[in-house]
């Protein structure tokens, strides 16, 4: 427990959980989750959710991890024995979702290098499911693999498992000082430009128009909290594998805050560009815009081709540029996902870091190579909807309940944060634990149940 290594700098740190945080959740699950669940007036249960959940919740799980040192389940199995368990089910999410996600930058990674030539052509739905994914030629053969889509793969997971092979401080840190600010650069230049095309005021219209009439619905506020929680990476045992690498002296609740609303910048600033761009592909091919807006893969990889088929000037450049981000963003997650249980392993069974981080590495990749086979995107849409509607809001409402309930741990860690933070957080930090999401997240749950089954 003392020879824990740590991060070289508080920078390196918040550097780090914002680029678990900042992911394709933020550029392609946001904006068209706000949009769906209505529009502006999203921001109504995504603000409350971020304030009243998703901060609180990181504040809680820096301070596990800060004060019982360990991985996910070592740090639950120190706060009471009876908790490890929560602490696994938090890694085996976060192993499924690795190895999908690993999965989506390869394919990023592809696009990257299409762009060159737009190689993706007009159509740009049959390139993807044909020709790149080889779906049409082989309806339900699910067999072999494709090739190209084999060989990003396979680098994305070299460079992942590099650098986790290279620790806290050497690996995880370095390569987020390199990846997190090189991608807000080249975010920042796509939204710009987005925002200056012809049609991108229709499109940030339809994308801040208020639905007021959402709110009311138990489904909005559940995807709120979806939103937040896999956009934060709460939930995961990540940010308590990450702060379990803290110092001793360490703003919890400081970095916790910047951490938070970082990411929530990044969000609306994707929702800005995201918008904008499909108002411009709206304007040029003359047909209204919730024709054209979806988020997740056909955003990516069908609509923004075609946008980027439309732009006036430069469009391989602003292809690459697209392509990059998604693929740095990817990245950053990616490392923070596969970190949770490699140290999970390593503190398990008391294993070299090299050797957790070739068994827990090994097997995720090896597991993501089915998603290199024909069939890889129907096992994608499964996991993917498994995930987002059993596992992210469900993980993180058991959560709290079990820590400020059954284990009733929240005065020790709202002690423990307060020790080491300038600022201070009061009863209103437990209010929204012990009482606010619990009642709020359990009767939307329970709400949509109903309204399911009838
Ligand atoms: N937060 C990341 C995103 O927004 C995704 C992620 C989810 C990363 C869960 C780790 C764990 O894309």
């Amino acid at each position: 427990m003392e020879n824990r290594p740590q991060w070289g700098s508080r920078a390196g740190f918040i550097l780090a959980a914002a680029g678990s945080a900042i992911g394709l959740g933020n550029i392609w699950r946001f904006p068209a989750t706000a949009y769906e669940n209505g529009g502006g007036a999203f921001f109504l249960p995504y603000l409350f959710a971020l304030l009243t959940a998703g901060i609180p919740i990181l504040i809680m799980e820096f301070a596990i991890g800060h004060k019982y040192k360990g991985s996910s389940p070592l740090s639950l199995a120190r706060l009471s024995p009876k908790a490890e368990w929560l602490g696994w089910w938090q890694v085996a999410i976060s192993f499924f979702i690795s190895i999908y996600y690993s999965v989506i930058i390869a394919w990023a990674m592809s696009y990257f290098i299409f762009s060159f030539k737009l190689s993706w052509g007009k159509d740009t739905e049959a390139f993807l499911y044909g020709d790149y994914l080889k779906l049409a030629e082989a309806p339900g053969q699910t067999g072999s693999i494709v090739l190209h889509v084999l060989i990003p793969l396979v680098l994305v997971w070299i460079v992942t498992l590099g650098v986790l092979l290279k620790g806290i401080k050497k690996g995880i840190e370095a390569a987020n000082k390199i990846f997190l600010p090189t991608l807000i650069v080249l975010f920042l230049i796509i939204v710009i430009r987005a925002v200056t095309l012809d049609g991108a005021m229709e499109g940030l219209h339809a994308f801040f128009k208020p639905n007021w009439s959402a709110i009311g619905d138990g489904k909005v506020w559940i995807a709120a909290y979806g939103q937040i929680f896999f956009s934060l990476s709460v939930g995961f045992a990540i940010m308590i594998t990450y702060s379990s690498y803290l110092p001793k002296k360490s703003d919890l609740t400081n970095n916790a805050f910047i951490t938070g609303f970082g990411n929530s910048a990044f969000e609306l600033l994707a929702g800005i560009g995201v918008f904008s761009a499909l108002g411009f592909m709206a304007t040029q091919q003359g047909i209204p815009i919730d024709k054209v807006v979806q988020g997740g893969v056909g955003l990516a990889f069908v609509v923004f081709p075609q946008i980027i088929n439309e732009f006036p000037a430069f469009k391989q450049l602003f292809g690459m540029l697209f392509f990059a981000s998604l693929t740095l963003a990817g990245l950053t997650s990616l490392i923070s996902i596969i970190e949770t249980f490699v140290a999970g392993i390593q503190d398990k069974f008391t294993i070299s870091r090299t050797k957790s981080v070739l068994i827990g590495g090994g097997i995720a990749s090896i597991c993501s190579l089915l998603f290199a086979t024909q069939g890889g995107l129907y096992f994608l849409d499964v996991v993917d909807y498994f995930i987002n509607n059993f596992g992210v809001a469900l993980a993180g409402l058991v959560e709290v309940v079990l820590v400020a309930w059954v284990f009733k741990k929240l005065s020790s860690l709202q002690q423990h944060a307060n020790e080491v933070s300038d600022i201070r957080i009061g009863s209103w930090w437990k209010i929204c634990l012990g009482v606010v999401t619990p009642l709020v997240l359990g009767y939307m749950m329970f709400d949509n149940f109903r309204k399911n089954i009838s």
